[in-house]
């Protein structure tokens, strides 16, 4: 067991962070990236989406070419002052503040947007770039882009590549690493990678640019990033279907799946997270009484809706028009935020396990996060305010978001032990951040928690960047 509570790992709130050397201040303006100092504009910059981490930020920049960004980590090294890196700023594992004064370099002015290459079925576009600007870009342009998340209004192409991110579209495309055909990146020592604008196929030797992808910023600052966009799927239908576990979940997928269906989603929230956002949606209970699980699907079927026969008797709603599945959405997409609404949510947790393991993972998940007190977590909000533990995610990636609601301090760092008991993964798409840093030994071994350290300090042995991210520290 690695030590530390994860929910005691919060960063350091901000506050007076220090004064900026003028050395710095001096070299970022003579760079074109002049620092934005406003303590009140720090203070908002320096707070996450979850509103739980938040940090000092000694000021913020925000470059607008990979060279500026050369220019602003050659003044940050010269000067000592670590650097935290910064996209949309929706990470949910408080990667994205820093947890000691730091220069914060935000992304969001790296817009470069590149016309669609239709041959290589490709775009290059800057790290700035909000997925929901990339996706409308690639429909004008016929294709699609394989990554799509609740965050896409502001989620940045370099954050989610930072990240690894994964959504709801992990089952017809992959997470972000199977999209990057290459990348533009600064690595912390000042040297560039530039691997956009290769073939598709090129084995030559290490892929130094793909180790950027999932990195969270400790390697590096990507600027540029081009990505493999697919052919638009035919028009889709989706369903809402009642299931009494996990294992009639993936079946459920499966069947339609073996009838022909290409499944574009198969995402699941439990009976209570359905039914509390029916109510908050004023929509009417999905469910049927007994069963466990709302099960999403989305098919390609050409809004037939013929590939949902296998399943019929377990189909609840039906959506061909795109207000109609916009609604059914809805239900499945606003989890997060609505749990983020609630003042005793102690932590969000996001898991994996292989498809086998799955419901098995959920009893073992309600078991650790009740833990040895007397009041029991379960999946429906029990009176008096006592433990409460809300799953949703993404079933066929064996994919898990717990949330766990006035849980006691300890109870993540249970739920990750039993979750790594099983085999599984302590972060399935959020990444690691600062929230897991102190965890990442449940899977990953002493020698490849060496290795990733000597990766780190081969690019980056002063820890520059992402101070705390990933390794701790
Ligand atoms: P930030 O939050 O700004 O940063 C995230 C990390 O990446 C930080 O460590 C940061 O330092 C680093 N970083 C950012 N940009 C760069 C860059 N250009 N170069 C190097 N490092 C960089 N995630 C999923 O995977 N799947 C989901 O389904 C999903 N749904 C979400 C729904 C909601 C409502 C919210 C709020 C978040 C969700 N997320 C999801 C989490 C989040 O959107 C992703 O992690 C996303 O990839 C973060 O992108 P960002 O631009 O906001 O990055
Ligand atoms: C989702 C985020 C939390 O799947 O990853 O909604
Ligand atoms: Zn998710």
């Amino acid at each position: 067991m690695v030590g530390g509570g994860v929910a005691g790992s919060r960063g350091r709130p901000g506050g007076s962070p220090g004064p900026l050397p003028e050395r710095l201040l001096a070299a970022l303006a003579a760079a074109g990236a002049p620092p934005v100092t406003d303590p009140a504009v720090l203070l908002g910059l320096g707070t996450d989406w979850t509103g739980r981490w938040s940090g000092p930020v000694l000021a913020a920049v925000a470059p607008s070419t990979t060279e500026q960004v050369v220019a602003v980590l050659a003044a940050a090294r010269a000067t000592g002052v670590p650097v935290q890196v910064q996209g949309g700023n929706t990470g949910l594992v408080g990667g994205s503040v820093p947890d000691r004064p730091a220069l914060l370099l935000r992304t969001t002015r790296l817009q470069r947007l590149d016309a669609v290459d239709p041959l290589e079925r490709t775009v290059l576009v800057g790290a700035g770039v909000t997925a929901a600007r990339l996706a409308a870009h690639a429909a004008a342009a016929g294709l699609r882009f394989g990554v799509d998340l609740a965050a896409r209004d502001s989620a940045t192409i370099g954050g989610m590549a930072a990240t690894n991110a994964g959504g709801i579209a992990v089952l017809a495309h992959g997470p972000m690493r199977q999209q990057v055909r290459g990348l533009t990146a600064v690595l912390a020592d000042g040297r560039v990678v530039r691997s956009a604008g290769r073939p598709r196929k090129d084995n030559a030797g290490y892929a130094l640019a793909e180790l950027l992808v999932g990195s969270e910023g400790t390697l590096g600052v990507i600027t540029e990033v081009e990505l493999a966009l697919h052919p638009a799927p035919p028009a889709s239908t989706v369903a809402l279907l009642g299931v009494p576990d996990l294992a009639g979940a993936v079946a459920a997928g499966r069947a339609v799946e073996a009838a022909g269906g290409q499944l574009l989603a198969a995402e699941v929230v439990d009976a209570a997270g359905a039914r509390r956002a029916a109510a908050a949606l004023r929509l009417p209970d999905p469910l049927p009484p007994r069963a466990a699980w709302l099960l999403l699907l989305e098919v390609a079927d050409g809004g037939t809706g013929e590939a949902l026969g296998p399943v019929a008797d377990q189909v609840v709603a039906v959506g061909s028009s795109p207000p109609d599945r916009a609604r059914l959405w809805a239900l499945r997409e606003r989890q997060t935020e609505l749990y983020a609404q609630l003042p005793d949510l102690v932590d969000k947790l996001d898991v994996s396990v292989r498809l086998d393991h799955l419901d098995a993972a959920v009893g073992a998940v309600r078991d650790a996060a009740r833990g040895p007190g007397p009041a029991g977590a379960g999946p429906e909000r029990p009176a008096g305010g006592a433990p409460w533990v809300g799953i949703f995610g993404h079933a066929l990636d064996g994919n898990l978001h717990v949330q766990l609601v006035g849980a006691d301090p300890l109870a993540a760092q249970r739920v990750l032990e039993v979750v790594a008991a099983l085999g599984g993964s302590i972060s399935a798409e959020h990444g690691i951040g600062r929230l897991k840093a102190a965890q990442l030994g449940m899977v990953r071994s002493a020698d490849e928690l060496a290795w990733m350290r000597a990766l780190k300090a081969g690019v980056d042995p002063t820890g520059l960047l992402n101070p705390g991210v990933l390794l701790g520290g």
